[in-house]
């Protein structure tokens, strides 16, 4: 099995045992970056797994050659952003320990909104750690920190191990390159951890449509033209046809679809059934949320 995960063609939620050929305990680190802690982690505990989450695809390329060239085979990793990960690729209740080492900080006012590790984060993570299992987490930022502390203690999910919700040491504690940089800065660095207590009665989701062919009959492609460039919004979605291109088998749609966290660029093809008729038929692969959906019927709309 390659160690970098190619999420949209494996069964959803995902089969840990079809994952790493055992029935070993699962730990999760949510922004691998080099994926060092990972490395050491897997190699400490060779009778655990490891599935790393990271959104970033130039530090996923980066870690699977390293964990590729350290011959490990309990790591696994996947690119694609945390929440959506959770959502639709990690099996409820199925983590023992998940890792968030550094996690960005987003300091100024206006950028609060983008922080990871906000309430909605700790709720849908108490829908995938197993009752008992910890959420550790490491920061410099000690506005961060007591952010995390309000959140976490507003779901009444989890249990702070520590009186004061935080420690500045802990001991055996892997320190990745990021706590390396701010202890020789001599920064403070802060370790929360978080005991699962009980399950959310809240359910999230990313909803999945059934989404037919588009048959797009007596249809001119230049009326592409109009939608290219147009965000276009639905519910907690978002989509945009980046570009076009007449290719020999039909025309490739370049489209940036977002639901909810999950954000992709895909790219679709219409082909041509006969003079004039275009069908859009979407891949099994294609993760169909409310945007795809969005985009067919947009597509549809345009035909009129
Ligand atoms: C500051 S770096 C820390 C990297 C590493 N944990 C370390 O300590 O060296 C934050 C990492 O989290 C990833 N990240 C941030 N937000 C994310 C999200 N919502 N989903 C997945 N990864 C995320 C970034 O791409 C980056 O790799």
């Amino acid at each position: 099995m390659d160690i970098g995960l190619n999420w949209e063609l494996l069964d959803k939620p995902l089969i840990w045992k079809n994952l790493f050929s055992n029935d070993n305990p699962v730990d999760c680190e949510v922004g691998f970056g080099n994926g060092e802690f990972l490395i050491h982690k897997a190699m400490e505990y060779s009778d655990r797994n490891y599935l790393g989450i990271d959104y970033s695809k130039k530090y996923y390329k980066k870690a699977i050659k390293t964990v590729e060239k350290a011959h490990i085979n309990n790591i696994r990793l996947v690119w694609i952003e945390a929440k959506a990960a959770f959502l639709i690729l990690v099996p409820d209740k199925s983590l023992s320990h998940l890792y968030i080492n550094f996690p960005d900080p987003w300091p100024k006012e206006k950028h609060v909104k983008n922080r990871l590790l906000d309430k909605e984060f700790f709720n849908i993570a108490a829908t995938r750690v197993k009752n008992g299992g910890e959420v550790i987490i490491v920061t410099d930022d000690p506005f961060y920190r007591d952010f995390i502390l309000e959140e976490v203690e507003s779901t009444h999910l989890w249990d702070s191990l520590f009186h004061k919700g935080y420690t500045d040491e802990l001991s055996n504690y892997y320190r990745t390159k990021y706590e390396r940089k701010w202890r020789s800065l001599n920064k403070g660095i802060y370790y929360m951890v978080f005991q699962k207590k009980r399950n959310p009665d809240l359910k999230y989701s990313i909803d999945k449509y059934e989404i037919d062919d588009v048959a797009l009959n007596d249809f001119n492609p230049s009326l592409l033209h109009k939608i290219k460039g147009k965000v276009i919004l639905k519910d907690n979605s978002v989509v945009k046809l980046l570009g076009y291109t007449i290719k020999e088998e039909g025309i490739q749609l370049d489209v940036l679809l977002k639901d909810g966290s999950l954000f992709r660029k895909q790219a679709l093809f219409l082909s041509e059934s006969e003079n004039n008729n275009w069908i859009l038929r979407i891949p099994d692969y294609v993760f169909s949320g409310c945007s795809v959906k969005t985009f067919t019927d947009t597509l549809k709309g345009l035909n009129k």
